[in-house]
């Protein structure tokens, strides 16, 4: 596969909120759990796009049989190496969720939200892993490089900006992410149990927050 790797602008925002939501659930659509897009694109996608750092997508060249003329996109890595300016930007997707409570899909994923409120993953410290990120590829695109390329660039741009470290939030069902991660230099730093998926997965996850320092290369 033929595969670049280029910086997400805010012009990239539907492209970014589009790859987030179909790779939203374990890598599946996150319409199993949180059928507003929009609200999951004010949530998942938009603090990145105003305040992040090392937003990437992966682009592969079209299959000459598809017919299709232009790049791809097949994945994404978004992070915020400010713990509060993330925090503020999530706090505006606050007035479009009131905005929208009449509406069945929001209320549906509501339950989600609340559910994420109710079970927080575990966390490691803020000052020496200031870092966060997410990073998805498209089913058909995995295996194939994209996600260590995005990781590896992404972990270059944070190194470029003076970040200290980087943690990550995932769970023992995302089985590829912990073999990336791990080959990538992260370390778990704590996990548990958590009921937060339950009414979707059938079953409780264990969550793992992972994390990277940036100072040791
Ligand atoms: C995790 C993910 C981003 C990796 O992207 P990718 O392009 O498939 O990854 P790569 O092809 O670069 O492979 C990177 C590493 O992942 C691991 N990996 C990839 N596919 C794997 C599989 N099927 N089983 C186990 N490990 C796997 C390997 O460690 C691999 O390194 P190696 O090829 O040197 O052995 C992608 O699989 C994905 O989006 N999965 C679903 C959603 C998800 O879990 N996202 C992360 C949320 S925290």
């Amino acid at each position: 596969m033929s595969l670049s790797i280029r910086p997400a602008t805010p012009d990239d925002r539907n492209t970014l909120a589009g790859l987030a939501y179909d790779t939203g659930y374990f890598g599946d659509s996150a319409s199993r759990y949180f059928p507003d897009r929009e609200l999951f694109a004010a949530f998942w996608t938009d603090p990145y796009l105003r305040g992040g750092l090392g937003n990437l997508i992966a682009l592969r060249q079209p299959d000459s049989r598809s017919g299709e003329a232009s790049m791809q996109p097949v994945g994404f890595i978004v992070g915020s190496a400010n713990p509060a300016r993330y925090r503020r930007g999530l706090l505006r997707a606050a007035p479009l969720l009131l905005s929208r409570l009449g509406r069945p899909d929001t209320r549906r994923s509501l339950r989600y939200l609340l559910r994420a409120a109710r079970y927080p993953g575990p966390h490691a410290s803020d000052s020496l892993y200031p870092a966060h990120l997410h990073l998805n590829v498209r089913r058909d695109a995995r295996g194939l490089g994209a996600g260590t390329a995005l990781l590896r660039a992404h972990l270059n741009l944070l190194r470029e900006a003076g970040v200290p470290g980087v943690q990550l939030s995932t769970t023992t069902e995302n089985v590829a992410a912990l073999g990336l991660y791990r080959k990538l230099g992260f370390r778990v730093a704590d996990e548990r149990e958590t009921p937060l998926w339950q009414p979707w997965l059938g079953r409780p996850a264990r969550h793992v927050v992972m994390t990277r320092s940036l100072l040791e290369d």
